[in-house]
């Protein structure tokens, strides 16, 4: 049984799933290009989200090439020739049979209580020279998330409502099951399992109200509401912080992502 702390049928799940595209799609997809030969390449996407990822990845593979994606809720995932879409939570099913010659999975790992037997399922359906690249928030930029370049003159205390409820987010992930620390074990697991050619790299970059960071921001407090007010964060406190989400002088320091990538050695 899926335990997923947000839901992409949400009201807000769309602007959730758009404002991760917004924020990421271009190092995630630098990323898979400078570790992967995707001309031809067998592809999986898991926790596929609004499938931006995995479309791209369908343009890219070409007339020979396939991509799979897979999400406990597919119904935000567009079609795609080469695309094959997959309702399928992980936590109960396995990953789909391999092999593949690229796997990427980002910001869903950390949700899944049974990532340490996972991690290596995933790794069991690499093709011989194949690529896996997971992806999730850093813990170490913890404090960088909570930070603000600048807030909004009025109301005055938004730059100490936001430390708090990015430090009260983290506490709710992980009541749910989440691991933020798992991303920082994963070079380790890697290599357990005989991958080569380990590299993480940590990206970030700031971002305003009104931009991707802030709707995918804004739509994770709406979704959080009833769990913040029942932690003490009361409501009028969230009515702040998303209309600050909306003000171009709200600045984020960012939120920094780290991206895990390893190879199977070729046969
Ligand atoms: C934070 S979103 C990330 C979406 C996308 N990977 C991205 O980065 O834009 C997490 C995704 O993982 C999916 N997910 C959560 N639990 C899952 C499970 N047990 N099985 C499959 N997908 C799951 C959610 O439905 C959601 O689409």
């Amino acid at each position: 049984m899926a335990n997923y702390a947000l839901d992409n049928a949400n009201a807000h799940g769309a602007a959730h799933l758009s404002g991760l595209t917004g924020l990421f799609d271009e190092f995630s997809c630098a990323r898979i290009t400078e570790s992967s030969r995707l001309r031809g390449a067998r592809a999986l996407e898991i926790g596929a989200g609004n499938g931006s990822v995995a479309l791209w990845l369908a343009d890219q593979v070409g007339p020979d090439g396939s991509v799979t994606a897979v999400d406990l809720d597919v119904s935000h995932i567009p079609s795609h020739e080469r695309l094959t879409v997959s309702r399928l939570d992980l936590l109960e099913q396995p990953p789909p049979d391999g092999p593949f010659d690229l796997i990427h999975g980002r910001c869903v790992m950390t949700h899944l209580p049974n990532r340490a037997t996972l991690l290596p399922a995933l790794c069991e359906r690499l093709a011989p020279g194949g690529t896996i690249i997971i992806e999730d928030f850093d813990p170490f930029g913890l404090e960088r998330a909570a930070h603000l370049l600048r807030a909004p003159a009025e109301p005055a205390g938004v730059a100490e409502l936001w430390h708090r409820y990015v430090h009260l987010r983290q506490q709710l992930f992980r009541e749910s099951g989440s691991d933020r620390g798992f991303i920082t074990r994963v070079p380790e697991l890697l290599l357990q399992d005989g991958l080569g050619d380990v590299q993480a790299v940590t990206w970030c970059r700031s971002w305003r109200g009104g931009e991707p960071g802030s709707w995918h921001a804004r739509a994770t407090l709406q979704q959080f509401r009833p769990r913040l007010v029942e932690h003490g964060f009361p409501d009028e406190a969230v009515d702040v912080l998303v209309r600050a989400l909306d003000d171009p002088d709200f600045s984020s320091a960012g939120r920094p992502l780290c991206s895990v990538s390893g190879r199977r050695p070729p046969a």
